[in-house]
């Protein structure tokens, strides 16, 4: 395991293909906050208690207090160079050479310009809807911040009681409510990015993935946490990037699981780590997407 930026840009410049799995520590240095660690919690609550069905079903006004405030932050929250030279590699190296799969639903790399053809939002978007009722397929892109007055952010953050007839309702069947349309703990991800992913993933379709970079997550959420596994068992190497690589659950398990680790913020790692084919990167003044631009190729 090395920590050799010469050995990776050695390899980088070898790799045919590439895969980017990402997590909440990409956006850290866009302010926001990570899901496991201090920022995981929001009041007194676990955010991960109020990321699932259940918590919605029993307290909709509560889990859609958490989600105004996540929408409200990620709305003002700008990408960092992370987003940038992710979305330029993707610009240079199209789909099936290079494939991003992030866990985040904060809009950043959509707002960063990351091609759609080569991105995969795992966990869905903080910025669409979608009816509760499993039998309504109502669903919308939703940037309104508050999306009902009542949801609206006081910067004081105080716990209050929202009533369901305050939360938004779904124009299409009227009886269910709207919800954040993003994967709660229990539900299952989309199968069609899966098919897609495994597609990307698997012989005969292509090639093998030389190499998966994973950036700024703690690989404890599954799927997307076996995938960096799959690319070494099929002869890929892994690299990682994490402002503290000693939590890794991989990294207990064996030792040698990543072929490179780089510890520090991932965004002022990442750019340096893609140098060799993004060159010097260029920031733009104003981002070129917003949270729900799909940018074609
Ligand atoms: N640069 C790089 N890594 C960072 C930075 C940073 N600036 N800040 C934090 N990290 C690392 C942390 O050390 C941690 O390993 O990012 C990782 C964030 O891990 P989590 O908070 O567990 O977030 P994530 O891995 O994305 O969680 C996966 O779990 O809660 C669910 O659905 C949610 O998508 C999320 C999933």
């Amino acid at each position: 395991m090395s920590s050799d930026l010469d050995s990776f840009h050695e390899y980088l410049r070898k790799s045919k293909r590439i895969l980017a799995v990402c997590g909440a520590g990409l956006g850290a240095s866009s302010g926001l906050p990570t899901f496991r660690g201090a920022g995981g919690m929001w009041r007194q609550h676990n955010a991960m208690e109020l990321a699932t069905p259940e918590a919605f079903r029993n307290h909709p006004g509560l889990v859609w207090q958490f989600y105004s405030l996540r929408r409200h932050y990620a709305l003002q929250a700008k990408p960092n160079a992370a987003h940038y030279a992710l979305a330029e590699l993707a610009r240079r190296r199209p789909n099936p050479q290079f494939l991003t799969l992030s866990q985040n639903v904060d809009g950043l790399s959509n707002t960063a310009g990351h091609p759609g053809k080569s991105i995969e939002y795992m966990h869905g978007s903080l910025f669409r809807v979608r009816c509760m009722r499993s039998w309504c397929r109502y669903e919308r892109d939703d940037v309104m911040d508050p999306i009902t007055p009542a949801l609206k952010v006081d910067e004081g953050d105080v716990e209050r009681t929202v009533g369901t007839d305050e939360l938004p309702r779904c124009p299409e069947c009227k009886t269910g409510l709207l919800r954040p349309a993003v994967i709660w703990f229990g539900e299952n991800l989309d199968p069609q990015t899966l098919k897609r992913i495994n597609q990307y993933l698997s012989r005969p379709y292509q090639d093998p993935v030389d190499l998966c970079i994973v950036i700024g997550t703690s690989g404890t959420v599954f799927p997307t946490a076996g995938y960096a596994g799959k690319v070494k068992e099929m002869g890929g190497k892994v690299a990682v990037v994490d402002i503290d690589c000693s939590v890794r659950p991989e990294q207990a398990k064996d030792e040698n699981f990543a072929d490179w680790l780089f510890e520090g913020d991932a965004a002022e790692l990442v750019p340096k780590m893609l140098y060799p084919i993004i060159g010097d990167l260029q920031i733009p003044e104003t981002p070129p997407g917003n949270v729900n631009s799909k940018c074609c190729d």
